[in-house]
């Protein structure tokens, strides 16, 4: 039988400023979805955060895109905004864009990872949640996961996965996707996907033949653009990823390989920075120095008839704690750089934010040379 998870997110408040989601907003959002499983609408639910950003991980056998699911979602994200804004939270209901729910949560401001696929014997899951950057910022990390055999070993030594996987790509600029091979065409994924304000990994998918069927994805990517759809700037997009292990698939320690390198992401303050990505336990995840750095959790689960057994705190080991050190070694020298690109996100990736109406005044005192 198929089982569908998703993971549905939005800022909808936080104490102070954009740093954290406040326990009492956690627990809104709780109760509801309680409500949901006793009278069997989802199977199971956890609610996190990372930073301001509330997440809510549902288990339900609705398929991806159920109205009822983006309705459970939205009516939570509803509630939650309502005590915010009791509370006077700083951005409370920040990342609801739309005055109403029509049919499905995508397009109104909230982000979603969300697949359906049918529940094995073991069933190892991952819950990934960023905060302070944007889709993009999962490319680095997906791609060396399902395709670089420099850090996952199965792609070399399991007969299961040597034949790779398929990347679904997403032009998230002109509102197109494809679907590209991996190992072939390698060079020409990464040719997309470096440029990952613009491309974006959405899915990976097995091949045929493989241990697993080749219609069910492994593993996905939120890739709302909050700016699309408010058309200026009202907070980074913080996107959140599921992927599926081991059997046929990664290993879950090659899952979380390579955040154990802190990459330059985009996002920081006021979404209009470059900064490395922070790995770090639950009770880390809150963004402090510069309304940051970016952050990233795991919250790994295995899956049991729909229920989730965790979550396990991923990055709440020692074994990051280098990570953590060279993530602050490198926001220390990022920081120095004050206004300057390459801290500063260049021109064309302002165009959302406060900038222009600063850069606007001069527009007269420009003479011709
Ligand atoms: P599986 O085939 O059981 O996923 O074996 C891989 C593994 O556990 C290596 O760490
Ligand atoms: P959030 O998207 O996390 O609300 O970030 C907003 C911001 O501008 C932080 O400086
Ligand atoms: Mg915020
Ligand atoms: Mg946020
Ligand atoms: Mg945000
Ligand atoms: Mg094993
Ligand atoms: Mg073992």
């Amino acid at each position: 039988e198929k089982i569908t998870v998703s993971l549905i997110k939005a800022d909808v408040g936080s104490v102070p400023g954009h740093v954290v989601v406040p326990d009492e907003i956690k627990k809104v959002a709780e109760a509801f979805l309680e409500e949901k499983k006793q009278n069997g609408d989802i199977i199971d639910y956890r609610v996190l955060n990372v930073g301001d950003d509330l997440e809510l991980i549902m288990t339900h056998r609705e398929g991806v895109d159920s109205e009822k699911i983006h309705g459970i979602a939205w009516e939570t994200f509803e509630l939650a905004t309502k005590r915010a804004k009791e509370l006077k939270l700083y951005g409370a209901g920040q990342d609801l864009l739309k005055e109403a729910f029509s049919g499905n949560i995508r397009g109104l401001g909230p982000g979603v990872a969300e697949m359906e696929f049918t529940e094995r014997g073991a069933e190892p899951l991952l819950a990934f949640m960023m905060d302070k950057t944007e889709p993009g910022a999962f490319n680095l990390p997906i791609f060396r996961i399902f395709a670089d055999p420099f850090n996952t070993a199965g792609l070399v030594i399991d007969p299961s996965l040597h034949n790779g996987f398929v990347f679904e790509i997403w032009d998230i600029v002109e509102h197109k996707r494809v679907f590209m091979n991996s190992p072939e065409e390698m060079y020409d994924i990464l040719a997309l996907i470096g440029g990952k304000s613009r491309f974006v990994i959405k899915r990976i998918f097995p091949k045929e033949g493989s241990k697993l069927p080749a219609d069910e994805p492994v593993a996905t990517v939120s890739t709302e653009k909050l700016f699309q759809i408010a058309g200026e700037y009202v907070g980074k997009d913080d996107p959140v990823a599921l992927v599926r292990a081991q059997s046929g698939l990664p290993a879950v320690g090659e899952v979380l390989e390579p955040f154990a390198f802190p990459h330059l992401v985009s996002g920081w303050m006021r979404g209009s920075h470059n900064g490395p990505i922070m790995p770090v336990p639950f009770h880390y995840a809150k963004c402090t120095r510069f309304d940051g750095p970016p952050r990233v959790i795991g919250a790994g689960f295995q899956i049991c008839n729909g229920k989730l057994v965790g979550p396990v705190d991923l990055f709440d080991d020692p074994a990051f704690d280098y990570t953590r050190q060279k993530a602050a070694e490198i926001a220390e020298y990022m920081r120095r750089h004050g206004p300057f690109e390459p801290h500063r996100l260049p021109h064309e990736d302002m165009e959302y934010t406060t900038l222009p109406k600063v850069l606007d005044k001069l527009k007269d005192r420009f003479e011709d040379v």
